[in-house]
């Protein structure tokens, strides 16, 4: 027999389980993403490429995604509002990592985000999320936005923001392939904000970053050799701290620190594992509808088993 059960198990998922930011609201007024390939209407989120992850922390699309696009639309919004991300695979199915951070940057676009070229942005940080605080599977706020189909993360704007256009770069960083160098999944996404109020809140200088440039291949968080053995060790977030200016708000998510320790959790592993099953072939129903037994379909199986490494060394 070709095809025995363990080597259907290291079928990682297809191309389309890897995604992009599908809806993005302030409070309760929603916008719409545009799926990357597809032809634009006017929205707020730069669209992307491919819903592929960038790879290489050195990766030009590190700062706003695969080919990212000027938007046509800018969002009102006020300091401390709620936004949210909606993250969805490229066919619109759930989002299919649970394993890393999510940041969520800031930079300045000064007179129009629509014309604003983010490559050379000087980005802060105003959130960060690792894993749950007290959860003791070691689950990471990821999670949440993986165990249910349409469920955004939520990212509270700094309270005393000053008024002003700004990109808001929402950022997962997914890491179950993160114990070998170059492995870490970067999914970037941009969107354009007319930022409202009489704030007075801004970054210092030396809070600034460029994206790519804060992040190096080799960050602790980054390149995670232990990232399912070890779920109480505190993650290290990569990039700089969250900008001092924005401790006073308020948030449900909000972290205070790059390695605090309340962001860990503390016993088993055992949901470390979730995302290496999201990837098995389990997780595709045109795979799994296919009997692998017979010996005819042998060689599409093995086309698709190609194509799926080919996914997986991206
Ligand atoms: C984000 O906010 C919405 C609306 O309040 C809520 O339903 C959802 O669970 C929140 N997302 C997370 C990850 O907590």
């Amino acid at each position: 027999m070709l095809f025995s059960l363990p080597l259907l198990a290291l079928l990682p998922a297809t191309v389309s389980a890897h995604g992009f930011v599908h809806k993005f609201w302030v409070n309760d007024k929603t916008f719409t993403g545009n799926v990357p390939q597809a032809q634009a209407t006017p929205s707020v989120v730069r669209q992307i490429s491919q819903v592929d992850p960038v790879k290489g922390a050195t990766n030009p699309f590190v700062n706003c995604g695969p080919n990212a696009q000027l938007a046509k639309q800018v969002a009102d919004a006020n300091p401390g509002d709620k936004v949210s991300f909606l993250w969805t695979g490229g066919d619109l199915s759930k989002w299919p990592h649970n394993i890393g951070p999510m940041l969520t940057y800031m930079t300045n676009c000064g007179d129009d985000c629509t014309t604003f070229d983010s490559s050379k942005a000087k980005w802060f940080k105003i959130d960060q999320v690792g894993r749950i605080p007290g959860d003791k599977d070691g689950n990471w706020f990821q999670n949440r936005i993986f165990v249910q189909p349409n469920v955004a993360a939520n990212v509270t704007l700094p309270s005393n923001l000053a008024p002003g256009n700004y990109l808001i770069r929402h950022e997962i960083i997914a890491l179950h392939l993160a114990t070998q160098k170059g492995g870490a999944e970067f999914y970037p996404s941009c969107t354009q904000l007319r930022v409202g109020g009489s704030g007075t809140g801004v970054p210092a200088a030396n809070e600034l970053v460029q994206l790519p440039g804060a992040y190096s291949d080799t960050d602790p968080g980054i390149l995670v050799p232990k990232v399912f053995d070890d779920v109480t060790a505190p993650y290290a977030f990569p990039g700089p701290p969250v900008a001092a200016f924005v401790g006073g708000s308020s948030g449900a998510t909000k972290s205070s620190s790059a390695t605090s320790p309340s962001q860990t959790g503390s016993s088993s592993s055992s949901k470390g594992k979730s995302c290496k099953l999201k990837r098995t072939a389990t997780s595709s129903p045109s795979l799994k509808k296919r009997n692998i037994a017979r010996p005819h379909k042998v060689s599409r199986i093995m086309r698709e088993l190609a194509v799926g490494l080919r996914t997986v060394s991206q």
